[in-house]
């Protein structure tokens, strides 16, 4: 992700650009300290801190995985390798760089809670491994395409949003859906780049939060997720790009306004709130016509909604209006 518009308020491009840079290598140093120290607190290496990327302490969900794969998903080309999708991540909370694998292991996930509450008559707190336990957990093929025009295919474990929302009963006034992502300084150094609107927040209408294809998962690759691709729990819709899938979640807000989502905020004209995948419409300052596997860097066409148009194509009424792709 590029942010190439700034607020009103920030310093001009040439200081911006120099300070970001100080910034960024100052927090990485920071970070890659504080992994080191973790490290030899605990009597391990980097390499250590390297290997828990894919092992870590026990997850208190993993016999649940793998879980039954719903054969209505396919896909049309090979799986990602889970190594290259595993560090190959934007997960900005953790630094602007694709490979925070590293640093996203300081995130503690356990204990964690999603609030699910707004308009809605039962509101919830849900402890993570309990919701988990109580939804019908699926593995589904799906294809993901980033607003940067890379793309991966993965096996995702998750449950329908649906099935979440169905539990806490939203009433008739809820229209949209908030998601938001831990805050949290001292773990996340990235939330220290104060010209951000931290935290990352995401949004749906109830439709799109309705539809069969919106999962929230928990696992990828027949695994709980690791860290870096938004352990315990992140939303997942392939129809979208990428930056509408957020990590990490700890609160489901149902409300009646449009929320005002991080990267809109960041840079309206470039990434909006529906980001529907389409070929036809170029992103401002790249095209949107092919989009590049990570693994293979094999070229393919993109396809409109990338490839669901079965599902989703009714929830737009006008596929030649703008506004819902980008
Ligand atoms: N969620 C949070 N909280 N923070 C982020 O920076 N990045 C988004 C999305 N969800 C992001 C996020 C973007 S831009 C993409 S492309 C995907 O996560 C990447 O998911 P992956 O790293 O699991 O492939």
């Amino acid at each position: 992700m590029h942010y190439l518009r700034r607020p009103d308020w920030a310093i001009p491009e040439r200081e911006a650009t120099s300070e970001s840079i100080y910034m960024d290598r100052r927090r990485f140093l920071m970070g890659a300290l504080g992994v080191l120290a973790g490290g030899i607190a605990g009597g391990s290496t980097l390499a250590g801190a390297a290997e828990k990327t894919s092992q870590g302490p026990r997850d208190p969900t993993l016999e649940l995985y793998p879980a039954r794969r719903n054969p209505d998903f396919t896909l049309d080309r090979p799986l990602t390798k889970e190594s290259v999708a595993a560090t190959y991540n934007n997960f900005y909370e953790f630094g602007p760089v694709k490979t925070i694998h590293f640093l996203a292991q300081r995130l503690k996930t356990r204990p964690w809670q999603v609030r699910a509450e707004g308009l809605v008559r039962n509101p919830r707190v849900f402890e993570i491994d309990d919701l988990i336990r109580s939804m019908p957990l699926e593995e589904r093929l799906y294809r993901f395409r980033c607003v940067e025009a890379w793309a991966m295919a993965v096996p995702w474990t998750g449950f329908p949003f649906s099935a979440l929302i169905k539990a806490v009963e939203p009433k008739s006034e809820a229209r949209f859906v908030k998601l938001t992502t831990f805050l949290d300084r001292t773990v996340a150094f990235g939330q220290l780049r104060f010209w951000l609107p931290w935290p990352y927040v995401e949004g749906l209408t109830m439709e799109e939060a309705m539809n069969e294809l919106a999962i929230l998962a928990t696992g990828i690759y027949g695994k709980p997720l690791p860290k870096q691709h938004g352990a315990p729990i992140r939303l997942v819709v392939p129809w979208k790009y990428g930056f509408k899938n957020i990590k990490s979640i700890v609160s489901i807000e149902f409300v009646k306004d449009r929320p005002k989502t991080f990267w809109e905020t960041v840079g309206p004209d470039e990434y909006g709130f529906w980001a529907n995948v389409n070929p036809g419409f170029p992103h401002p300052r790249w095209s949107q016509a092919t989009e590049r596997m990570i693994g293979t860097d094999e070229r393919r066409p993109t396809q409109i909604f990338n490839g669901y148009g079965k599902w989703v194509t009714p929830l737009y009424p006008d596929l030649n209006d703008r506004r819902y792709f980008m």
